[in-house]
């Protein structure tokens, strides 16, 4: 197996661009990655996406990407695995690298979430779900995560005081991030008392609805050192799964695929928890941001959101983590947000972010938990 290295980041700022197609935003930063990557084809193309036949009325990405790039009759797939789509689509360019298949592969995470109107958004979200079991009966992602929180605050007497901690964190950490959709702090109270979407869930314990592209250029670690001076290697690269509805779970408040995943990639880079210096968490509600510390080690079971609100998740803290906003304040394309994680975890390893790193991890979780990417990337 190949050892596989980052050599190319590009993406676009999150929001709601009317004037950009989800074509024209693919393409923006596939082409972004390879300009900063000095290079102007690649071997292959795969893109992370969740639903773009229901958010656009546009499938075959891949060759509409690859095609709209001008890249040519080249291997170009798209990858889906609900929110976890961009984590999906960077393992699949990892193992089609390391396997030796291809020398270089862009990967590109892709959403345009607002072309949609009314609850429509909810509705396609909520398709990650177990339709029989769950969305059926009306139930929105919000709303499921809702449940998880309040079994999380009852089983281990937390307060929603703590988990406020995730957003207030994210959003202080996006003010210095150009491509964030919220760059402005917000304090607990604001969290506090925003409008409650599903009970306890307020709006300010929400990633928002928006759209993005974020893109990956990944070769050999061995050609990596052509290409640029600040290769970022891919030192573990791990996605499991779980049940897909919550129901069928022993317990709610722990995410197994997060666990399995987490373990794998530990084992692939022969690092633990404490060699981690910096962390993109899936804050895309409080609650994941709390049992993400949890499952990934970094905090005893019951304990994630007392570790953030202690003030250790921030930049100076013993765990800095959503550096660039999170998917709270950054925003939360769906399908590319696997990839803005890869893409600000490796600005802080090659020393042009706001933390300095030897080593980090990102998380991106599909379904509640469904669908779990992790992956540990080190200075090259
Ligand atoms: N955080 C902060 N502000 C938000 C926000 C969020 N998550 N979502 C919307 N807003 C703001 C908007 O900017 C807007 O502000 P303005 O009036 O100053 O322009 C206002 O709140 C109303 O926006 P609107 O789009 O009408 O909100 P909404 O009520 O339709 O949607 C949520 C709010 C929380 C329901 C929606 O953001 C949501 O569903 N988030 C979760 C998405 C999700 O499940 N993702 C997958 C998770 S894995």
């Amino acid at each position: 197996m190949e050892e596989v290295a980052i050599i190319g980041i590009g993406c676009t700022p999150v929001g709601e661009p009317w004037h950009k197609s989800l074509r024209n935003m693919a393409v923006e930063s596939t082409w972004a990655a390879m300009e900063d990557a000095a290079i102007d084809q690649v071997d292959a193309l795969i893109v992370g996406n969740m639903s773009s036949g229901n958010f656009n009325d546009q499938e075959s990405l891949g060759s509409l990407i690859a095609d709209y790039a001008g890249l040519g009759n080249i291997s170009a797939f798209k990858v889906e695995g609900a929110c976890g789509s961009g984590g999906a689509a960077f393992n699949a360019g990892v193992m089609a690298v390391a396997s030796g298949m291809h020398d270089t592969v862009c990967v590109t995470g892709v959403e345009k979430m607002t072309d949609v109107v009314g609850d429509n958004a909810t509705k396609i979200l909520a398709n990650a779900a177990d339709r029989e079991y769950e969305s059926i009966h009306g139930i929105s992602f919000v709303g499921l995560n809702a449940m998880i929180m309040r079994r999380y605050m009852y089983d281990y007497n937390v307060k929603k005081e703590d988990l406020c901690a995730f957003p207030v964190n994210s959003h202080k950490n996006a003010v210095h991030n150009k491509y964030a959709m919220f760059r402005q702090e917000i304090k607990m109270d604001a969290v506090l008392n925003s409008p409650m979407v599903a009970d306890p869930m307020t709006l300010m314990e929400c990633a928002p609805i928006c759209d993005g592209a974020a893109s990956a250029i990944i070769t050999t670690k061995e050609r990596a050192r052509e290409y640029t001076d600040t290769p970022v290697i891919v030192k573990g690269s791990s996605l499991k799964v779980d049940t897909i509805g919550v129901h069928d779970r022993k317990t709610v408040t722990s995410m197994k695929a997060t666990v399995t995943a987490a373990n794998d990639a530990y084992k692939q880079s022969g690092l633990s928890p404490s060699d981690i210096q910096t962390v993109e968490l899936h804050d895309a509600f409080s609650i994941m941001g709390a049992i993400g510390l949890e499952d990934l080690g970094f905090a005893e079971r019951g304990k994630g959101a007392r570790f953030a609100a202690e003030g250790q998740i921030g930049i100076g803290g013993k765990l800095p983590c959503c550096t660039f906003g999170g998917l709270k304040a950054r925003g939360h394309p769906v399908g590319a947000t696997g990839l803005y994680q890869i893409i600000e975890l490796s600005k802080n390893l090659r020393g042009e972010g706001v933390v300095d790193a030897e080593c980090g991890l990102a998380q991106n979780i599909g379904g509640t938990g469904s669908t779990v990417s992790v992956t540990i990337l080190g200075r090259g």
